[in-house]
């Protein structure tokens, strides 16, 4: 039997697609910067069906590429070109269980989309800490899998401080489940927190245990010009314990304010602009050129869109996501035009966490100025991939902030975890040369691991 007929047996007709006008979508990322047509698309509706795609895949020698919404930005939720994979789609997997009223926790699937899940902690009076304008789309598997960050992590931290639990099926099918919620738990391995970050290398996630936090009334949101980021740390630092505190530089304004039709918001031109979300009127200088308004917001959670909507006009962004040291924004930020001229380049992001998410412009698929902007951000003590992930974009530059023996350990957790390359190859590590890079690869070269045979044929 095919791979597609043992699929079709597992999880009916409707829910397994090869029409190529109809995969074609999952075939292609947000951006529209990586692109590879999916063998087969597969949407299975509970762990069972996933265990049986995750199977399926196994003994046809075919990889899996795991996709929740397909909102993110680094290249790991659509297929390799050549690599003839399984899309297998969460987005049935989209139940969400209520709060438990006692520990403030719910279960939902991994295909449930986040805004769901805040919707369902807010009815009962209750707030989910992870927040992010691909809202309506992106899944709960996908932000566990990317441990994805957002407006909130100055407020409850990322993906990861929501997590209490995780379901997924491994590569060799087997699940491992820990959705039982118990306050303390110190036995053994952290297998959720491993899979946590993961971005579908380890294992398929199938549903996710969160923490949930008391609701807070709406806070005061004030847009604030500032001569330059050091002057915006300053009101940063003039307002500890912010609810969000988020910078955006006045080309991206710009951009936002072409696609959007919205107003000047301030009474000045400034070259960078602090949103500042607190629980009280904000402390600020009085010749401070600021604005109070909760639709601040959409100046700064329209910037992917404004960028996305002007595609064809701007081309298809390179989008860098770094972090630095905060007394090294500056520096950074002065070193950038440099960096990435001729380029144009848009930058915005999350200040408290120095977040900032660096889109480079006109540029060729392989360019060098990718390389250029992580290293300078390695250089200063920064992070590659402070939210959205390593992905394909930045798998081969991993060395630049993880340590030969820290690639070796990632390595083997992937090798023991998934030894014949079946889920995400080319996603998050660099292939290997001295291996001849995933099992998958390898079938196709002849050298065929065992579970790349059919075990139901003779011999
Ligand atoms: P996908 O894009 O489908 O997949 C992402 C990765 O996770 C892939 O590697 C995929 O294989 C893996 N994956 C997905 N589901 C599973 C699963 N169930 N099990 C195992 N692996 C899985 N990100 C931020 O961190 N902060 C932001 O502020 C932010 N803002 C955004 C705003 C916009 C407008 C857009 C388009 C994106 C934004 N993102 C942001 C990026 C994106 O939304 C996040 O990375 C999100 O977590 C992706 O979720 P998804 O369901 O779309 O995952
Ligand atoms: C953001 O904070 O706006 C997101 O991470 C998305 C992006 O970088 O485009
Ligand atoms: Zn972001």
């Amino acid at each position: 039997m095919s791979l597609e007929s043992d699929l079709r047996e597992a999880l009916g007709t409707a829910h397994v697609i090869t029409d190529p006008e109809l995969t074609a979508s999952y075939g292609t990322d947000w951006t529209g910067r990586w692109s590879a047509p999916a063998r087969v698309v597969a949407r299975p509706a509970d762990t069972a069906g996933v265990v049986a795609v995750v199977r399926a895949a196994r003994t046809h020698g075919v990889p899996v590429v795991t996709q929740g919404g397909n909102t993110g930005l680094v290249g790991g939720s659509v297929p390799r070109l050549g690599q003839d994979a399984v899309v297998l789609s969460t987005t049935r997997l989209d139940t969400v269980g209520d709060v438990d009223r006692r520990s403030g926790q719910l279960t939902a699937g991994a295909g449930a989309t986040l805004a769901s899940v805040q919707q369902r902690a807010r009815r009962a009076g209750r707030t989910y800490g992870v927040d992010l304008a691909a809202r309506d789309s992106a899944t709960i598997g996908g932000t566990v899998a990317t441990n994805a960050g957002g407006v909130r992590v100055c407020r409850y931290g990322d993906t990861r401080h929501q997590v209490v639990g995780v379901e997924a099926v491994l590569a060799d099918g087997s699940v491992v489940s820990r959705l039982g919620g118990p306050a303390k738990d110190s036995t053994g391995y952290d297998l959720s927190g491993l899979l946590v970050g993961s971005e579908g290398t380890l294992g398929v996630v199938t549903a996710v245990r969160l923490r949930t936090h008391p609701a807070t009334t709406q806070g005061t949101v004030t847009l604030i010009g500032c001569r330059d980021v050091d002057e915006a740390l300053a009101h940063l630092g003039a307002n500890p314990n912010p609810w969000a505190a988020e910078v955006m530089l006045a080309e991206g304004l710009d951009l936002v304010r072409r696609v959007t039709g919205l107003p000047a918001p301030l009474t000045r031109n400034w070259p960078i602009l602090l949103l500042l979300e607190t629980a009280d009127l904000p402390s600020l200088p009085d010749d401070a050129d600021a604005a109070v308004d909760p639709r601040i917001w959409e100046y700064r959670e329209r910037h992917t869109e404004a960028m996305a909507t002007l595609v064809t006009e701007l081309g298809v962004p390179h989008k860098m996501d770094v972090a630095l040291p905060p007394d090294r924004l500056g520096v950074f930020l002065a070193e950038l035009p440099a960096t990435t001229r001729p380029h144009p380049t848009y930058v915005w992001g999350h200040l408290a966490e120095g977040n900032l998410h660096v889109n480079v412009l006109a540029a060729t698929p392989d360019d060098p100025v990718d390389e250029a902007v992580l290293r300078l951000a390695a250089s200063y003590g920064g992070s590659i991939a402070a939210e959205h992930g390593v992905g394909i974009a930045k798998a081969h530059l991993l060395h630049l902030t993880r340590s030969e023996a820290e690639i070796a350990a990632m390595r083997a957790v992937k090798r023991a975890l998934d030894p014949d390359g079946l889920l995400n190859p080319g996603v998050l590590l660099p292939r290997e040369p001295d291996r001849g890079g995933s099992g998958v690869d390898r079938a196709r070269r002849g050298t065929l691991p065992p579970w790349t045979r059919d075990p139901r044929a003779p011999g």
